[in-house]
């Protein structure tokens, strides 16, 4: 059987990229009735400069997010990573299976460590803690956006190391990328780049739980290209195709019926459909996000009973680790 494990930053809000690219198929594997593990990582979020009672917020936040996406408890394993500890645990030990030089080279790495003055070790470290999570409950797919491919990797060359020095106990897990253009939403003010919440300019981003003037005025404003007519060509024209992805993605036409339909339009009035489509999609999400978050309490609950059974699993697997390695006293 598949075991999915995934993770999300509790960044607060997610962006349409977040939300296309990976959270909604893990409802759709969740529904497909994979044992699926899906991880609110607060110990990655600080590895930047952050503020605390914020994070607390947004952790709050991601949960209620998740579920009004579709992520049902009942189904899937929601919870928040500092709530089990084996994840530092694990993530101390794998740092010692893990050279200097292979986490320099990561493209997170490098384009974080470059808006900052001294790197923090957290920063560089991340990904190993991010192999810890995927490994800890023994994943064999990860359901990820295109950028974290890289990571997956180190993950993959983590058990392979692992498992030729100390026994084989891990799986070597797969990335699960969405083969078409889901898997990399891009800016909507540099359509050269990702859509990220690391981007200074709000008006690059469409959050999940904006509200439906703000979508409109963002996508009024995406940047495209002089031409008017309304053609997909992500290489040629990735702004104008950005929006025709994304129509198509919360519609769930083809890109090929989108474009038949824009015929007429000029870049103006496609936007304004464009807008009319996400507001429409996202809308009943908003409404669940509103009342999830009113139900804290609930909140605090579920993802206590989801970390309780994500210790569980996670202890097996560090007893294990710690018996292979000769740590500790328990023959
Ligand atoms: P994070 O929180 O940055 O993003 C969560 C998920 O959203 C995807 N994503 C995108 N997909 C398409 N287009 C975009 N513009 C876009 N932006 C983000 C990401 O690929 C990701 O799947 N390091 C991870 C979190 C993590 C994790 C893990 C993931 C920690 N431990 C273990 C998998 C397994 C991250 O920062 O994702």
């Amino acid at each position: 059987p598949r075991k999915i494990f995934s993770g999300i930053q509790p960044t607060g809000a997610l962006h349409l990229g977040n939300y296309l690219g990976a959270v909604r198929r893990w409802t759709q594997l969740q529904n497909a009735r994979d044992d699926v593990t899906i991880c609110i990582v607060d110990l990655h979020s600080i590895t930047m400069p952050h503020n605390p009672p914020v994070l607390r917020e947004n952790i709050f936040e991601m949960a209620a997010t998740l579920l009004a996406c579709g992520i049902d408890p009942a189904k899937t394993t929601l919870f928040v990573q500092s709530a089990v500890l084996e994840h530092c645990e694990f993530n101390w030990i794998l740092s010692s299976l893990t050279t200097m030089p292979r986490l320099a080279q990561l493209p997170q790495f490098k384009e974080k460590s470059r808006t900052l003055r001294d790197v923090p070790l957290g920063l560089y470290v991340y990904p190993v803690l991010q192999a810890a999570d995927i490994m800890l409950y023994k994943a064999t797919h990860v359901p990820v956006g295109a950028d974290q491919l890289q990571h997956i990797q180190l993950a993959q060359h983590l058990s392979r190391s692992f498992n030729s020095r100390y026994g084989e106990i891990f799986p070597v897990c797969q990335a699960l990328i969405e083969q078409n253009e889901a898997s990399r939403v891009l800016s909507l003010r540099d359509p050269s780049k990702k859509m990220s919440k690391s981007e200074n300019n709000p008006k690059a981003t469409i959050n999940i739980n904006d509200a439906p003037d703000v979508i409109a005025e963002k996508i009024k404003k995406a940047v495209t290209d002089f031409t008017s007519d309304i053609s997909f060509n992500l290489s040629g024209r990735p702004g104008v195709s950005n929006l025709v992805n994304i129509h198509a993605l919360v519609t769930g036409q083809s890109i090929k019926s989108i474009v038949e339909e824009a015929k007429q339009l000029d870049t103006a009035r496609y936007k304004e459909r464009v807008a009319d489509a996400v507001i429409a999609h996202l809308q009943p999400i908003r409404e669940q996000i509103q009342m999830h978050l009113a139900k804290r309490n609930e909140l605090i609950y579920m993802l206590e009973i989801g970390a309780e059974k994500a210790r569980q699993t996670a202890q097996q697997t560090m007893s294990d680790v710690k018996q292979r390695l000769g740590l500790g006293t328990n023959a």
